[in-house]
């Protein structure tokens, strides 16, 4: 019955475009080689799946089944049991996540719905009682319960993967945590400092104090202003934020690379920093300020080099490692860049 159902693999979600880096740090930490399976999607050979969550990893598929199906075929019996089987007897709560696989001539996201669509349709018919079992995916992590179904569709076929949500490194639909813009805000780089508070479930509380590194035109810098923080902006470019919360930003044409608290002045609530700096010189950062005990909570991006960014980002790793409370991860909102970000332990 399950003839085409491929032997299970294991997948991981990158941004589209940044396979070859997860690629790399996958052979490099791991020993692991693997191959791009679609955009933005990468297939591990052998059955070993790293516990922690990679720098460039956005989303997980563990055990993933491929199935082979035609443009406008319909989903067959066997597919529909081959979902339903890994659910296996008792019924548990369950929630779909679809992915999107860009830059494929897949006929769009409206082939994979009708997919899905027909998959619950028939597979209610088959297991009359998961109906019930359906729920928003929001709710099962939460309660970090039942079971999340991912699928996909790729020119060749349809993919998916059955698993608990503390076995994924993202609870929303291949790890691109989209964060909603705010029309005062000067620049899209709002969305990072954003996508870290979820990341970190910790959003920055009234009065806080903050300093940002490298903060025009000032969308990180009105992330914490519009929260009532006290900020300080060091950069010689302007900011351009016009919301009244300008008044709680105290703006510094400094350096921020020599920039340091006054001698005993107390540690900040935050340190965030967004330069287009080398990682070598974000590292000097990170050692004063964390190392220092000069900030509480920490976000700050790396920009990659165009060449080896994985060497270069070697020694930030090495650090890292005496900071287990740190996390680092190419952000859904970032670009050729990670960010290293959380709370520092007192
Ligand atoms: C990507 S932009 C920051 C965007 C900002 N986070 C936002 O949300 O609008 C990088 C900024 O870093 C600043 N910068 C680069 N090197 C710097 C340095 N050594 N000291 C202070 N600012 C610096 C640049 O002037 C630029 O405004």
């Amino acid at each position: 019955m399950t003839a085409h159902l491929s032997s299970p693999f294991h997948l991981l979600c990158s941004r589209p475009g940044g396979e070859e880096l997860l690629q790399q740090e996958l052979e490099a930490t791991y020993g692991i080689f693997s191959n791009i399976a679609a955009a933005g999607m990468v297939q591990l050979e052998g059955h070993h799946l790293p516990e922690d969550a990679l720098i460039f990893e956005w989303q997980r598929l563990p055990h993933a089944r491929f199935y082979p199906l035609q443009k406008g075929e319909s989903v067959p019996e066997a597919l529909t049991a081959a979902v339903w089987q890994f659910f296996g007897e008792q019924p548990s709560p369950w929630a779909v996540h679809q992915l999107a696989v860009e830059d494929e001539d897949t006929g769009g996201s409206s082939r994979l719905e009708g997919i899905v669509r027909e998959l619950i349709r028939k597979g209610h018919q088959l297991h009359p009682g998961i109906k019930k079992w359906e729920r928003k995916p929001e709710k099962l992590f939460k309660g970090n319960k039942g079971m999340i179904l991912q699928c996909a569709c790729t020119t060749k076929g349809f993919l998916f993967s059955v698993a608990a949500p503390d076995q994924l490194t993202s609870s929303v639909p291949g790890g691109r945590a989209r964060m909603k813009m705010d029309s005062r805000a000067p620049s899209r780089s709002f969305l990072k400092i954003e996508e870290a508070f979820v990341r970190m479930a910790h959003e920055p509380q009234e009065d806080q104090t903050v300093i940002d590194l490298g903060a025009a035109p000032g969308g990180w810098s009105f992330a914490f202003a519009k929260r009532g923080c006290q900020v300080t902006s060091i950069d010689n470019g302007p900011l351009k934020i016009e919301d009244a919360c300008i008044r709680r930003i105290e703006h510094l044409h400094r350096d921020g690379l020599t920039y340091q608290l006054a001698k005993l002045q107390p540690p900040v609530d935050w340190l965030v920093g967004d330069m287009l700096v080398p990682p070598g010189k974000v590292l000097g950062l990170l050692r004063y300020w964390v190392d220092g005990k000069h900030c509480r909570n920490l976000v700050m991006n790396i920009k990659l080099p165009q060449t080896n960014p994985l060497p270069a980002l070697k020694p930030v790793l090495k650090w890292m490692e005496r900071h287990p409370g740190l996390q680092v991860r190419q952000f859904y909102h970032d670009r050729r860049e990670v960010t290293v970000f959380g709370k520092i332990a007192e």
